[in-house]
């Protein structure tokens, strides 16, 4: 999502001050906002609190010789990747329509060659009402995007759809739409992160200090890239990326049987820290402390490889990724793993210090082609700059 920009359009409603909370989660994602307030829209937050989020001057004026001069409302309706109207009222939407283009923000949006996302506000009766439902069946057949209404209590009184959607359902739909252009668009990846627990008894499991923070940015970065992103986790505590498919499992062979089920995919990366091995049987109810105090033998046994299962499986994804978590030795034992798992990269990475867990990490890219050592960074970067190799790769395979 980095570098690219939207045009936000802000239309007259209550709900206006949450395209403001909007504006500024886009912004952590790297997405550059351009917004033209209208003159309704201008009754419900301040050109100047939208300016100090967007760090960018606000146009509002069709025939204003300084805005014109900045950026003509031509350009500044393409200069965007993608045109968002939230809240979208039901006057721009009849503006819409039908081509009505008497204010700077129904031109811009006559005028622009980009997709349109709108998030519609309205009272219930109007959204309701027949010419409202007309207009929405008219834009949906000439490819405007929709996100909401959601169902609720209005600021009116009422009930009943016509709130605009969260912002954060905004973002994602706005994230899905941007990456319809991305480098992965109509490709399938397929991520796993996390630890796997494999039981004990009903209270005690075998896992591990895996946090899943890497296995799921890299499912964001992959989804942002345009990627259809599906997601199977182990037992995590942190909150799954919108827009990506997210199926949840407990043990190593309940992920082996999400996996095969999600196949085929163009990509796997299987970061997930998946544990070797299993109690060989878990007792149906909690094993008791004897009295003469003998310590049980809790038995292990291997669970599938699940990596190596799929490279050498009948749908083998056209890139391989997994996961090296290393103590010592970690580039030659990543290079050994490399061959005997048949994937076509290794991620390595030294688990000795706090990276399991942490925001950072320092990773080596094992491929045909040799190792490369990358940098100390986030693990949202290392997520970004691997979706762009995995780009890189299955274009130039394609
Ligand atoms: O052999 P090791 O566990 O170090 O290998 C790590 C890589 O293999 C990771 O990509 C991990 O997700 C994967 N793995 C697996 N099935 C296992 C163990 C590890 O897919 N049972």
């Amino acid at each position: 999502m980095l570098g690219k920009t939207i045009l936000l359009i802000v239309g007259g409603g209550i709900s206006a001050y949450k395209s403001l909370e909007m504006v500024r989660a886009l912004a952590t994602r790297g997405v550059r906002t351009r917004a033209i307030l209208t003159k309704a829209g201008a009754e419900f937050v301040t050109p100047l609190s939208l300016s100090a989020l967007t760090g960018e001057k606000i146009y509002s004026d069709l025939f204003s010789l300084t805005d014109e001069a900045e950026m003509g409302h031509i350009q500044l309706s393409r200069s965007a990747d993608l045109v968002v109207v939230a809240p979208a009222t039901a006057d721009l939407m009849a503006k819409m329509a039908n081509g009505l283009a008497n204010d700077l923000a129904s031109t811009a949006l006559l005028a622009t060659d980009k997709k349109v996302l709108m998030a519609p506000a309205m009272n219930v009766r109007m959204w309701e009402s027949a010419s409202v439902k007309r207009n929405r069946a008219l834009l949906e057949k000439d490819g405007v995007l929709f996100v909401g209404p959601g169902d609720g209590e209005m600021a009116c009184g009422e009930f009943g759809p016509g709130r605009m959607a969260e912002p954060a359902e905004i973002v994602a739909a706005i994230e899905q739409a941007l990456s319809a252009s991305g480098p992965l668009a109509g490709m399938t990846a397929l991520v796993t992160a996390g630890p796997t627990r494999e039981p004990v008894d009903p209270v005690r499991f075998l896992a591990n200090h895996s946090s899943g923070k890497q296995g799921y940015a890299i499912a964001e970065a992959l989804m942002r890239a345009g990627a259809a992103t599906t997601l199977i986790s182990g037992p995590v505590s942190i909150a799954p990326p919108q827009g990506v498919k997210l199926q949840r499992v407990t043990t190593a062979r309940e992920m082996l049987a999400a996996c095969e089920a999600a196949l085929p995919a163009d990509v796997l990366v299987m970061a997930a820290a998946v544990s070797d091995w299993r109690p060989d049987i878990a007792a149906n109810s909690k094993i008791k402390k004897s009295v003469d105090r003998v310590v049980p033998l809790i038995k292990l046994v291997e669970n599938p490889d699940i990596l190596a299962t799929i490279a050498g499986g009948p749908h083998r994804p056209r890139l391989v990724i997994g996961f090296a978590a290393e103590t010592d030795d970690v580039v030659t034992n990543a290079v050994a793993k490399r061959g005997r798992k048949g994937a076509d990269w290794i991620i390595a990475n030294d688990v000795s210090g706090d990276v399991m867990g942490g925001d950072r990490n320092r990773i080596h890219l094992i491929s045909e082609a040799g190792t490369e050592d990358w940098p100390d960074m986030t693990k949202s970067e290392v997520g970004t700059q691997l979706a762009a190799r995995i780009a890189q790769k299955l274009k130039g395979a394609a």
